[in-house]
């Protein structure tokens, strides 16, 4: 055969393969998602995500150094609180259970980096993620709270704060508040482009988040939009935006590739608890190769565009990438 393109040719050894590899994955990248509970001595699976639970803070540096020794250098909190209100309270409170958890995580472990998810819908007994007017989220009255939250994470010792309640003008609102208050070098990762989506149904059981009434679709986004994810994404980085999140990761591939190319920020995918439940459930019928599958997935959000993605896999990603199974 007279072929002059043999793209095969390219393919034919694993030192080869490796060489001309498009995409490189770092243990850097992986941001880990945590879930913090009041009480004591608590560790308790989360029955739609098998693997994953929420700690209570005396336990969190027992997951903390595992993630650590593996190489997982950051996480993401999020709260569950004792205790919720029409306003969220235990958002933005002062012994709030993340508060509580960034002082303690701190203390154990100053070298993690510590993001924490900015939003009142665990807090909130409505389920909302913001507070409510009649049975409408009042978009311009949440957007304090949240600033309030964001400034008492900080304080509390985070390092990086990521708003992810869809309320327009939040970033303009948490950068200002940060700033007042002398926290100029805090960077704020925006869920920007976060649409309204049955993947995340597991987390709002993990995190006792559902909407008492109604759903969300006032505020993030419908998923038959691409245009308007871009909108979000351009008018973040204008309001400040340090890195543009793009969520759920998989089934919103075409958004990162786009996202990248459009903005001149790092882009951040998360691969949600969906995502997580249906790899483990299949897994566990023996119908997919987990690891192989969890590597793909990882290897795919990289491939459209993401520095950063957070995956409750992030400790077996870490252990792959050691492995040269994946990067
Ligand atoms: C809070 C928040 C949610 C997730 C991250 N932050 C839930 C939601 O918006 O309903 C979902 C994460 C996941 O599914 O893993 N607003």
């Amino acid at each position: 055969m007279d072929l002059i393109q043999r793209p095969r040719r390219l393919r034919g050894n694993e030192t080869l393969r490796k060489m001309v590899r498009e995409t490189r994955i770092d243990k850097s990248s992986l941001i880990y998602p945590l879930f913090v509970q009041e009480g004591k001595n608590l560790k308790e699976e989360i029955p739609s995500m098998e693997g994953q639970f929420r700690y209570s803070v005396d336990l969190l540096p027992y997951k903390l150094e595992e993630l650590s020794k593996a190489g997982v250098g950051s996480v993401m909190l999020f709260g569950i609180p004792d205790y919720k209100d029409e306003v969220g309270s235990g958002a933005y409170a002062e012994n709030g259970i993340v508060q509580k958890a960034l002082r303690e995580a701190r203390k154990q472990f100053p070298d993690l980096y510590y993001v924490t998810d900015v939003c009142m819908c665990e807090y909130t007994s409505h389920g909302h993620c913001g507070v409510l007017c009649g049975h409408e989220v009042d978009n311009d009255a949440t957007l304090e709270l949240l600033a309030k939250t964001a400034l008492s994470h900080v304080e509390a010792g985070a390092d990086m704060v990521a708003p992810s309640d869809m309320m327009d003008g939040r970033v303009r609102a948490i950068r200002e508040c940060l700033d007042r208050a002398g926290h100029k070098e805090t960077p704020i990762m925006s869920y920007a482009v976060k649409y309204a989506s049955a993947f995340y149904g597991p987390f709002r059981e993990a995190a006792d988040s559902a909407p008492a009434f109604g759903d969300r679709r006032s505020y993030q986004m419908d998923y038959h939009n691409r245009r308007e994810g871009m909108k979000e994404a351009l008018t973040d980085v204008e309001e400040g935006a340090d890195i543009i999140m793009i969520k759920p990761a998989m089934s919103y591939l075409d958004l990162v590739s786009e996202v990248h190319k459009a903005v001149h920020v790092p882009v951040a995918a998360y691969s949600v608890s969906g995502e997580y439940a249906m790899v483990k459930a299949a897994a566990r019928m023996g119908w997919i190769e987990e690891d192989k599958i969890v590597c793909e997935m990882a290897a795919s959000a990289f491939r459209a565009g993401v520095q950063i993605y957070l995956t409750y896999y992030a400790q077996e990603l870490a252990g792959f990438i050691d492995e040269g199974r994946i990067g």
